[in-house]
């Protein structure tokens, strides 16, 4: 490491110069029942030391370690990363962990003690799968009472539980934990997960009871493509079309054990009842009816009346047709609540911001009137507007029972940033809806928020926001297209364009982790002649071959960006090891598609677009009525099968598989690329294809031997089009990239800024507060276009990644990912004045900031703030200047508040190199300012050329 130039900044402070923090088990901290048949540790060492020299890895049964069953001790090679230890796990048992690290300064940082628990493994459950005697088309509660004699035996309580559709579990009326929608999505046909919960603290000496409410979603009711609503009138018993797209009863199973007891489990003599949720469904939303409530059924003071005993599947005892395993899911719960912003008019209320959730509301009507929210995402021409919500009707009634009460719904949730209030008691009078005391619960799935970004361009930190909060809003246990309308899919192509952005935004591993296992499953399964071809959506919930329109560019290739993604910020191998057969069925789906359809030499390694693509999918330059861009659909393909390739070998590589299989899919790479340029490169260099998003192709995959004439061909494409941006799924997360790499980054600024419709900052100024599917959803003057118009797709967010990885210039290596060595490129332009960068990485916080300024003699200088992490090699470059014109100054890290320490001149110490126009430097870790002239470059478009 002689790039660390700092040895000689380990000065012996007294201060505290170090800490060990987030302790992650698989990525989650503190897990609880999770699946841990893999195990992966990970840890972040914060110090001012320069080195570190060794870490310790205990483990131990007990949380005052007296009981270690597994020790490292000190050693150099401990990657804090993604450490496995060699043990083997028992069911029900809690492993307590800590980390020691020595750095070179002669300290020893010691990190608290963290656990996991792990959950039945491969026990048997003594429960039984009941039902419910009443109906099969009203969620409904579940209870049973049970007794504890004595009250030392209060500890050590767990539940074992899992349901279809959803459950809520209570425990003597408290409701236990924070989550909702448990047992959360999953490919039902292949495995369902079950929940474990610490209940120690619900439970008590004498009398109990546990609870389950339990309702559709996902499994049960009305999900999937639908034409039609459900009917939530109450009318009927039926639901509409269609419903019970898995499975048409309500199922339940749970133990509660104790102190390795089983103590209480579902059967025969569980009771049910009716509940006042008397309609839910995703798409449509929730009737929750107050003459229905019992108050106090969970608790052991009610005495039951008229409650059925539940029945018992005697099939699924037989069997099961998934498997019941341990949950990969981590958390959906409430993350943020807050006020409505403003009330717009006697009936409609803006919450200020586009979310997924639901609103708390107090109602005080009078008996049997039926309060009916609408919720939506549209407030055009004064008008609230759900139009393009397709067959969801996203609605919350509430049917009174002549008290107030404050409600919330179930087993829904809103894509919504307005609220008419369709049907409410009382005046019609702005001010009245205050009385409903509403409170606004954005739900989505519990991960660290890690990115930060901000610039001096209002508009743009509100673009950063919006793509943050369309991450929230479809982050609901799966990665979705949309929160409203009636889709709420995992579309592959969607989590796959999205995926690096969403690894700065939030630490989403364990997140994607469970998609990709359902990935893999679907894989598994594939239908007949679509042996490795990936399901457009994951998870698939559908019967046929056309909906699962396995088999796309772009949205197939899921299987082998997301793990490449996830090993490049985590440097978690575990990712790869566990997906690298989906990777490779993916890859070999595809060349037995190119095989298959390959007439000549040129076409060898060209996957032709024989069956159907969605192509670039949403691209402005599409025809009329058509969703699909204009750039060759076979190019596409042969493009991201070139793409997938390069990933999958780069993951054989870092899990040191058989070189000889490397070699043969080196081969199949060359071959791909090199008929790509025979069919789409002309001698020239250009691209044939016309269009930003083949030019960006061109690009980012790096096909032309004359890049320049890549460049020069887009920024003219560019200029043409007014500077806007008419790309679709495929181009859109690779546009300002492909400028900002090739030498051009002023192009990509421009092309973002642009405020004009239709464009990224055009949705910004028209208020929109997170991000549109397309880029035309509504013109200029307040017209919706036709669908489709999500206003809350991620997709098209993902523009984001450039803002990290090229404005501030954050960059993983996937050659020593997790940010053990990253790029620092950050590439300023005055038109931001400045930009402020945070990302917790993997290694720890990663800071990049610059500022444009002038100086006393009026010259434009540009000044960067970067901090390096401890134990990481940072390669900066700081672009258009020259190595004699820079100043630098370093300090440590440190740790307390009252910290002396003082910037020092260090120019003469660092090893800055010209390399070019740019300036270059390795760095180890600290904190740096450099400041240099400001130099604005734009590649000029050599008229000639063209
Ligand atoms: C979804 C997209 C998805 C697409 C597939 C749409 O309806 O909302 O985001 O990727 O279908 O073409």
């Amino acid at each position: 490491m002689n790039y660390l130039v700092f040895f000689l900044f380990a000065f012996c402070f007294s201060e505290e110069t170090g800490r060990i923090t987030t302790l992650l088990t698989n990525g989650i901290s503190k897990p609880i029942g999770y699946n841990f048949s893999s195990l992966s540790l990970s840890w972040i060492v914060e110090s001012s030391a320069a080195k570190l020299e060794a870490t310790k890895v205990r483990i131990a049964l007990d949380e005052s370690f007296d009981n270690i069953i597994y020790n490292t001790k000190y050693q150099a090679d401990i990657s804090s990363l993604d450490f496995s230890p060699d043990i083997s796990l028992s069911p029900r048992t809690r492993y307590f962990w800590c980390v020691s690290v020595k750095t070179d300064l002669n300290e020893t940082i010691k990190s608290d003690i963290t656990y996991f628990e792990t959950g039945k493994i491969d026990e048997k459950w003594a429960a039984d799968w009941i039902t419910s005697s009443i109906s099969q088309t009203e969620p409904q509660y579940f209870r049973k009472t049970f007794k504890i004699y004595g009250k030392a035996s209060l500890s050590q309580a767990r539940v074992y539980i899992s349901a279809l559709g959803l459950y809520e579990l209570y425990i003597n009326n408290e409701k236990v934990s924070k989550e909702h929608f448990t047992p959360y999505c999953t490919g039902y046909k292949y495995w369902l997960q079950y929940q474990t919960y610490d209940v120690s603290k619900y439970l008590q000496e004498g009398e109990n009871v546990i609870g389950v409410l339990i309702g559709d979603g996902w499994a049960k009711g009305h999900f999937w493509f639908s034409k039609e609503p459900a009917d939530m009138t109450m009318e009927s018993n039926e639901l509409g079309f269609p419903v019970n797209i898995t499975i048409d009863q309500y199922l339940l199973i749970c133990e509660l054990r104790m102190n390795d007891q089983i103590l209480v489990m579902s059967d025969k003599s569980w009771t049910c009842h009716l509940s006042p949720v008397r309609r839910s469904n995703f798409y449509d939303g929730e009737v929750y009816d107050c003459n229905y409530e019992i108050p106090n059924w969970s608790s052991p003071q009610y005495v039951e009346n008229d409650w059925e005993n539940a029945v018992v599947v005697y099939e699924y005892q037989q069997e099961c047709p998934f498997t019941l395993s341990e949950r990969l899911s981590v958390p959906v719960i409430v993350k943020k609540r807050f006020e409505p912003k403003r009330i717009i008019d006697t009936d409609v209320v803006d919450i200020g911001q586009n979310i997924a959730g639901w609103v708390e509301i107090t109602i005080d009507a009078p008996k049997n009137f039926e309060t009916i929210l609408e919720f939506g995402e549209i407030y055009t021409k004064a008008e609230f507007d759900n139009s393009n919500l397709g067959s969801a009707q996203q609605e919350f009634r509430i049917i009174s029972n002549g008290n107030k009460t404050r409600v919330r719904p179930h087993f829904t949730y809103f894509g919504f940033q307005y609220i008419r209030f369709k049907q409410f008691y009382g005046p019609q009078e702005p001010n009245f809806i205050k009385s409903f005391d509403i409170t606004v619960c954005a739900i989505y799935s519990d991960l660290e928020e890690t990115g930060s970004f901000e610039c001096g361009s209002e508009d743009v930190n509100k673009y950063f926001s919006n793509a943050f909060w369309s991450q929230r809003s479809n982050f609901v246990d799966v990665p979705t297209d949309c929160p409203q309308r009636d889709e709420r899919l995992g579309w592959t192509g969607d989590a796959q364009i999205f995926c690096s952005t969403a690894m700065y935004n939030m630490r989403s591993y364990p997140f994607y982790r469970k998609y990709l296992k359902d990935l893999y499953l679907l894989q598994l399964n594939s239908f007949a002649n679509l042996s490795g071809a990936v399901s457009s959506i994951v998870p698939f919930f559908g019967e046929n071959e056309e909906e699962q329109m396995a088999g796309r560019a772009g949205w197939g290739d899921a299987a082998t960006i997301i793990p490449f993604k996830l090993y490049e910020h985590t440097g978690r191998k575990q990712i790869l090891r566990e997906q690298i057969q989906s990777m490779k069925m993916w890859i070999d789906y595809v060349q037995s598609e190119m095989a298959s359809t390959s007439t000549s030499k040129m076409d060898e390694g060209i996957w032709k677009a024989a069956k159907e693509q969605f192509g670039d999918w949403l691209a402005l330059d599409r025809r009329p009525k058509e969703k699909t861009g204009r750039t060759d659909a076979t190019f596409i393909c042969s493009c991201y099968a070139y793409y997938s390739l390069y990933c999958f070998i780069n993951s054989l590589k870092a899990i040191n598989e058989d070189e000889q299989v490397i070699k043969s899919y080196e081969e199949k790479m060359e071959l791909t690329l090199q008929n790509i340029r025979q069919n789409y490169v002309t001698p020239s260099g250009r691209i044939v294809i016309q269009t930003q998003t083949a030019q960006a192709l061109g690009l980012y995959l790096n096909l032309s031997h004359k890049p320049t004439v890549v460049l020069l061909t887009l920024k003219k494409i560019l200029r043409d089009n007014d500077n806007k941006i008419d790309t679709g799924f495929i181009g859109t997360p690779i546009l300002h990239r492909s400028l900002a790499d090739n030498g051009d980054p002023h192009t990509a600024y421009t092309v973002f800024l642009n405020p004009k419709y239709p464009g990224c900052l055009y949705q910004v100024q028209t208020g929109a507060t997170s991000i549109w599917e397309s880029w035309d959803a509504i013109s200029e003057n307040g017209a919706i276009k036709s669908s489709p118009n999500s206003m809350n797709h991620y997709a098209p967010g993902s523009i984001v990644e450039w803002l990290y990885r090229n404005v501030c210039g954050i960059q993983p290596l996937f050659s020593n990912p997790g940010f053990k060595e990253f790029n620092l490129w950050p590439q300023p332009d005055i038109r931001l004045r400045y930009a402020n960068c945070t990302v917790n990485t993997s290694m720890g916080t990663i800071k990049s900031r610059w500022t444009v300024y002038y100086n006393e003699a009026f010259a434009k200088r540009v000044k960067y703030e970067f901090s390096v992490p401890f134990n990481t090699v940072a390669h900066v470059k700081l672009i258009n200047t020259n190595v004699k014109k820079v100043d630098a100054f370093y300090k440590p890290h440190s740790f307390s508040q009252e910290s002396s320490r003082k910037f020092q001149d260090v120019k003469k110490l660092l090893k800055l190199r010209q390399t070019g126009d740019d300036v270059t430097v390795n760095l180890g870790s600290g904190v740096y300012i450099f400041d240099t002239p400001y130099h604005d470059h734009e590649i000029p478009i050599n008229i000639q050329f063209f």
